[in-house]
């Protein structure tokens, strides 16, 4: 990233240093490439590695350097578009077995924790699901978390300002410092002779029967049996995968506040979009991180609002606020059916694997993923593996389907539109915005010293007109959410190039 572009910066990456690993700089190979070095691929390395396989790891970006370091780090059994949904959906049988893959995903970073020593902040803790007093909602959920084999409870509110509302408890959940864990997970990968190579751009797959090679940005590749994609949002795939789910920007807030002032436990509440909260406990403060305020990315003209309207709502929740000590957002992937892609790649041969649809759940999704492609490339049985197959089609998410396909349509209008500024003299310092010349539209960014970055605006995947956020001074794509800084560079795919550079006026001051 551009050293001009910028990013918000979370509680995690302020307050430990990932460890720091070296550009692939030869052609190699290994057993098993996994490109992305975020939980999904480091759990997934891990488990591959403890299998005996030899791994390498790629990612173009440092350890964690993608949404896990943007995550709460919620470690959540609660399914989170609810437990009655997923039976409409999925039918009782499937609802139970995801829940169950969720708690076993809870357990299994416990177990990998306590396996390799591994101090990260890790607790275990109680979660409060909270619904607005009228919300019919709430017997139904209890029933079906019930049915689905969840611990739940009827429970009054820890927190004062829910005290009103009616609430779930799910003991058994968890939270924990994310980067403090992966990193000790990619100390376990090198002891067990795996490598891992970041600032290593993947730009190109190639797929035969007999093997997969990875190629990179950099010029060279590495030769593997199987390959696993967990770029949070399919590299690999162009079409298959990006029709079933789309991508949310969400905001985060963090205040320090007197040390037990807010009873440590994961909340959620049922608003739409919902907001999600816990506590972390730094040194001599404790930090109150509350998330929410999702939308579709680059659907939004004004991010920066987002973090407002987040204040506004914690201030009227919590008392004694000032000001955030952090604020950050990121990206989160929802599959139309709720439930994670995670198996064979549908447009790839059998040796490439995919792990997305994180759902905001992405601690459990890492790891019944990481499980789940390991055992897949082991050739050992996995009972979820049917449930989240790539591949499947739920007839019953088709509105959603549909829902979601037409506002990917939708935003071809875009290209009839008159873009946000008539000249680029118009754009503010490190701003960016579209204009218009012509039949054209043209992405500009001016930075601090006057230069004016011009591109096109279409987006490189499949062509969306792409929108300006003045939170992460990014591009990003209202279609299927890729993004890139604000020197074009790529930063989240599906893209997997980067904008096409039209000029660089220097003397544009
Ligand atoms: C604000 C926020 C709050 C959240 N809260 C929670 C929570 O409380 N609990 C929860 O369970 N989940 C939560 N989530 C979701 C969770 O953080 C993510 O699902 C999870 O971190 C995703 O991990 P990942 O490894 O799949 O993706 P990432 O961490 O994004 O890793 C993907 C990696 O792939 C790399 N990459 C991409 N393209 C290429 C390429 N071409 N070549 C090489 N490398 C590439 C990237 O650099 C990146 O490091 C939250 C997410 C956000 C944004
Ligand atoms: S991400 Fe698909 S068109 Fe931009």
């Amino acid at each position: 990233m551009d050293k001009n572009c910028g990013k918000t910066l979370s509680v995690w990456t302020d307050t430990f240093k990932v460890r720091e690993f070296e550009t692939l700089k030869e052609n190699t190979e290994a057993e098993v490439c996994i490109i992305g070095a975020g939980i999904s691929g480091i759990t997934c390395a891990y488990l591959l590695a403890t299998e005996g396989k030899k791994v390498i790891v790629i990612d173009d970006g440092n350890l964690g350097g993608g949404e896990t370091g943007n995550t709460t780090a919620h470690i959540s059994s609660v399914i989170d578009d609810g437990f009655s949904r997923m039976e409409e959906l999925h039918g009782k049988d499937a609802a139970n077995l995801a829940s169950q893959s969720q708690r076993s995903a809870v357990y299994e970073i416990e177990r990998i924790i306590q396996k390799e020593n591994i101090l990260c902040d890790f607790k275990k803790v109680d979660g409060y699901l909270f619904f607005k007093p009228d919300d019919t909602l709430f017997t139904e959920e209890h029933e079906a978390a019930m049915r689905a084999g969840m611990e739940v409870e009827i429970s009054t509110s820890p927190l004062k300002s829910f005290e009103d509302h009616n609430t779930l408890k799910f003991p058994g959940q968890a939270q924990f410092h994310v980067l403090k864990y992966v990193s000790a997970l990619a100390g376990a990968i090198l002891r067990m002779n795996g490598k891992i190579f970041t600032g290593t751009f993947a730009n190109r797959i190639e797929d035969s029967k007999e093997n997969v090679i990875i190629n990179t940005r950099n010029g060279f590749s590495i030769k593997t049996r199987d390959a696993v994609i967990a770029t949070n949002s399919p590299i690999s795939d162009y079409l298959a995968i990006h029709t079933k789910q789309s991508a949310y920007r969400t905001y985060v807030i963090g205040y320090k506040i007197k040390k037990n002032s807010v009873p440590v436990a994961l909340y959620w509440d049922t608003e739409e979009p919902y907001h999600y909260i816990r506590v972390h406990p730094d040194e001599e403060n404790d930090v109150l991180i509350i998330g929410g305020e999702d939308h579709k990315t680059g659907q939004e003209e004004d991010p920066e609002e987002r973090f407002e309207r987040l204040e506004e709502w914690s201030i009227k929740h919590f008392d004694g606020l000032t000001l955030p000590e952090y604020k950050w957002s990121g990206q989160v992937i929802e599959p139309v059916d709720g439930l994670s892609y995670l198996g064979k790649d549908p447009e790839n041969s059998e040796h490439v694997y995919i792990m997305t649809g994180d759902s905001g759940m992405g601690m459990t999704h890492a790891t019944y993923g990481g499980m789940l492609i390991c055992d897949l490339i082991v050739g050992k049985e996995n009972r979820w593996s049917e449930l989240y197959d790539p591949k499947r089609i739920t007839v019953k998410s088709a509105g959603e389907f549909i829902k979601e396909g037409a506002n990917v349509l939708s935003q071809y209008v875009d290209f009839v539109t008159p873009g946000n500024v008539e000249n680029a003299e118009d754009v503010n310092s490190e701003e960016g915005a579209v204009l218009r010349d012509g039949f054209e539209k043209f992405a500009v960014y001016k930075d601090s010293e006057g230069n004016v970055h011009k591109f096109s605006a279409l987006c490189p995947h499949l062509k969306c007109v792409l929108h300006w956020n003045n939170v992460e001074k990014s591009w990003d794509c209202p279609c299927h959410g890729s993004r890139f800084d604000c020197i074009g560079k790529v930063l989240n795919g599906p893209a997997i190039s980067d904008m096409k550079k039209i000029s660089i006026n220097e003397t544009a001051k």
